[in-house]
């Protein structure tokens, strides 16, 4: 499955979303509200994010991209910075062989250069060993903006030459093909936990008609009723791109 725009062609739409990306928002509440130090709730957001994942590969969802760590998450404080570090090499290092186990393939999407030189060679060797796998595509989105997204993709497009030597045709589909997230279709569907309702530099581009569906769930409560409850609200949506009513 290669990028169809959707404002270009009308996608082909079913019951299950092909593809789900989530804003995983409210750790640090969750765990504010226990009165524990908001690492805790980062930790917890580990276990959803296994279910979610287990949950949408069950499901047959082919992709399932997840916000892990914003382009503007480099403004709080330096212990959580480093905190979510550690933690996403060792989700890295305790889950790749799950991951494998269960026919998913890993990747990692935003500007990997800001880590640090140990973590992305084990980000590396995960996209690496699942790279084969077929039933659902992982994506995790670290260090990554949309605005930078569109950046990296027009730097790219004006490097490129058409065949006849002259500049790359700039149009949606050349444009797309740069993208970050060039491999997966657009996101038919787009979760945000923890109550807040905005987009926070996520897939800029890619959310031009997919279905928005905001939950107060904090994410580490994010279990599998609450991706059925979205799953639900995903199937009464008449998705009509630009077209009257059915
Ligand atoms: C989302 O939860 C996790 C990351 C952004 C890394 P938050 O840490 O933003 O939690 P809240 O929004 O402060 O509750
Ligand atoms: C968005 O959440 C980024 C991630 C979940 C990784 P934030 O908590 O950073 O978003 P804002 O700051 O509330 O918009
Ligand atoms: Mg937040």
């Amino acid at each position: 499955m290669s990028y169809i725009s959707s404002t270009v062609r009308v996608p082909d739409v079913g019951a299950m979303p092909q593809h789900i990306a989530i804003i995983m928002d409210g750790n640090g509440r969750w765990a504010t509200q226990r009165k524990l130090p908001r690492m805790a709730g980062h930790t917890k957001g580990v276990d959803a994010v296994r279910a979610t994942v287990e949950g949408c590969a069950k499901r047959g969802i082919g992709y399932l991209t997840l916000f892990a760590f914003s382009s503007e998450n480099w403004r709080r404080p330096r212990d959580e910075v480093s905190f979510l570090m550690r933690l996403f090499a060792s989700v890295l290092e305790r889950e790749t062989a799950r991951l494998d186990k269960n026919g998913i393939r890993l990747r990692v999407v935003g500007d990997l250069s800001m880590f640090d030189a140990g973590l992305q060679p084990l980000i590396q060797r995960a996209e690496a060993k699942t790279a084969h796998n077929s039933r659902m595509t992982l994506t995790i989105a670290a260090n990554y903006g949309g605005r930078w997204d569109i950046l990296q993709a027009v730097r790219q497009l004006v490097g490129q030459t058409a065949a006849d030597g002259r500049p790359a045709l700039v149009d949606e589909a050349s444009f797309a093909q740069n993208l970050a997230l060039a491999y997966a279709p657009e996101p038919d569907l787009f979760i945000r936990t923890g109550g807040e309702r905005r987009i926070s530099n996520f897939l800029l581009w890619q959310l031009a008609y997919t279905e928005l569906y905001f939950t107060d769930i904090f994410w580490p409560d994010f279990d599998d009723a609450a991706l059925e409850a979205a799953l639900s609200s995903y199937r009464g949506r008449e998705r009509r791109f630009g077209r009257a009513s059915a």
